[in-house]
C-alpha cells in the first residue's frame, strides 16, 4: 500500500489503524481465478471475518468456506432477500462449512440449509446422521503438513488407511459423502506437500470407486503462501505443479475446490501505530507503539507470523525493540527491528498483515482493536 495514503490516512483517523485495501483484495481474487481456472476459490472467512472483505468476493462471484454459526451468517447477511430457491442454490453451490468438528447446536440450525460440511470420524458421523441428516459430506483426509508456517494436520484428518471405511461408515448412516478435502497447512511453502496429498487423494478416489462409491469433488483446501518476503515460492511456479496433477489424476467432471484465506487477504491489509513512549534499555533503544500482539499483531502470537515494523521517516537505522501498550511483556512486536531514531508522536507502519491479525485482536488491558478503514471499495 502506498506510504503517502497511509500516513494520510492515520493522520485522519487516528492510530492504531487497520486498512483494508479492496483493490488489492480484487487483484488477489484475480490472480487466484487466473492461476486455477478450474478450481472454485471459496474464501476461508475466519482470516478475516469483516463483512464489507466478504462484501467484496461476494460482489466478484465468490464462494465462502466458513467454519461456525457467525462465519455462516455474516456470509448469510448477503443472500437473504434472494428468492428462496436462489437463496438455496447459492448455499449448494457457494458455501462449504469446513470444520470437521461441529456443535450438535451448530448441526440442527445448518441443517434447514443442508450444506456441504466436512468430517473425519466415525462420532461425527452419527452427530450429523442424527441432527444435520440433509447435508452433504466431504471426508476431510491427514495430509503432510511439512515445512507449512501453521500446522493443522496434529489436529484434523482421517488417515489415509482408513477413509474409504469413513466413507462407507457415514454411507451405512444414509448419507452422501461427495467428495474430498485436505489442507497442507497455511502458508505452505513446500508445494511438495500439495503433490502429496493429491497423490494420497487419488488412492482414496479408486479404492472409494472399487467399493462402489463415487466421489465427485476434491477440496484441496487453503495454504497458498501470501509474499511476506522473497523466500516464499514464485504462486504462479506452485500452481501450475499443483494444475498438472489435478489435470492428471482428477480430470473433469470431477469438480475441484480450495479454501484459500492468506493469500487473499494478506497483502490487503496494512497497519499504523504510533510511539506513545520511547526508553533505551539496555543500550537498546526501545519504542513502545498503540498496537501489539493482543491487538492488530495478534498473529504473531497465533499465526507464528513475523510482521516488519516500518518507519516513515529515513535516517542511519539501529536495532531496537517494538512493544505494545499492554503491561504484558509478551506484548513484544520486535526484539530487533532497524529503524531510525523517531520521536514520540511518530507512526511506524506494517504491511501485508491482513490475514489472521485484526481476526485476533483483543480487548485486553482496556486497549481496543484498532480502527479498521477500507480503500478502494
Ligand atoms: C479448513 C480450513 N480451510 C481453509 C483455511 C485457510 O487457510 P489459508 O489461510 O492457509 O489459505 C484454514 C485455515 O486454518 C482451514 O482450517
Amino acid at each position: 500500500m502506498n506510504k503517502k495514503t497511509l500516513l494520510d490516512l492515520a493522520k485522519t483517523h487516528g492510530t492504531p489503524l487497520f486498512v483494508i485495501d479492496h483493490a488489492e483484495l480484487r487483484k488477489n481474487y484475480a490472480r487466484f481465478r487466473k492461476h486455477f481456472p478450474r478450481v472454485q476459490a471459496y474464501y476461508a472467512v475466519k482470516v478475516n471475518s469483516d463483512p464489507a472483505i466478504v462484501e467484496t468476493f461476494y460482489n466478484l462471484g465468490g464462494s465462502f468456506d466458513v467454519a461456525s454459526m457467525q462465519e455462516f451468517h455474516t456470509v448469510y447477511q448477503f443472500i437473504k432477500d434472494l428468492p428462496a430457491k436462489d437463496r438455496q442454490d447459492f448455499i449448494w453451490d457457494k458455501v462449504i462449512y469446513a470444520n470437521p468438528i461441529k456443535p450438535i447446536e451448530t448441526l440442527r440450525e445448518l441443517d434447514r440449509y443442508k450444506p456441504l460440511v466436512t468430517y473425519d470420524n466415525q462420532e461425527e458421523v452419527k452427530k450429523i446422521a442424527e441432527h444435520a441428516p440433509h447435508a452433504g459430506l466431504a471426508l476431510r483426509l491427514r495430509v503432510p503438513n511439512t515445512g507449512s508456517m501453521v500446522e493443522l494436520s496434529s489436529k484434523f484428518g482421517a488417515l489415509p488407511g482408513e477413509a474409504v471405511d469413513l466413507i462407507a461408515y457415514a454411507h451405512d448412516h444414509g448419507l452422501t459423502v461427495e467428495g474430498l478435502s485436505f489442507h497442507v497447512g497455511s502458508q505452505c511453502t513446500n508445494p511438495e506437500n500439495y503433490i502429496q496429498a493429491l497423490h494420497l487423494s487419488a488412492g482414496i478416489f479408486a479404492e472409494a470407486k472399487a467399493r462402489g462409491f463415487a466421489l465427485q469433488l476434491l477440496d484441496i483446501g487453503g495454504g497458498f503462501p501470501a509474499a511476506y518476503d522473497a523466500s516464499v515460492p514464485a504462486f504462479a511456479e506452485l500452481a501450475k505443479k499443483i494444475n498438472h496433477e489435478l489435470n492428471r489424476l482428477f480430470p473433469e467432471p470431477i469438480e475441484i475446490l480450495a479454501e484459500p484465506g492468506r493469500f487473499l487477504v494478506a497483502s490487503a491489509g496494512s497497519a499504523v501505530s504510533k510511539i506513545i513512549g520511547k526508553a533505551t534499555r539496555g543500550d537498546k533503544l526501545c519504542y513502545y507503539v498503540d498496537d501489539g500482539v493482543y491487538h492488530t499483531y495478534s498473529g504473531i502470537i497465533f499465526d507464528h507470523c513475523t510482521y516488519p515494523m516500518k518507519s516513515f521517516k529515513s535516517g542511519p537505522k539501529q536495532i531496537c525493540a517494538v512493544f505494545g501498550p499492554t503491561c504484558d511483556a509478551l506484548d513484544t512486536i520486535s526484539l530487533a527491528e532497524q529503524l531510525p531514531e523517531l520521536n514520540l508522536g511518530d507512526y511506524l507502519y506494517s504491511d501485508t498483515i491482513g490475514a489472521y491479525s485484526a481476526a485476533s485482536s483483543t480487548h485486553f488491558n482496556g486497549f481496543p482493536p484498532a480502527t479498521v478503514i477500507h480503500i478502494n471499495r
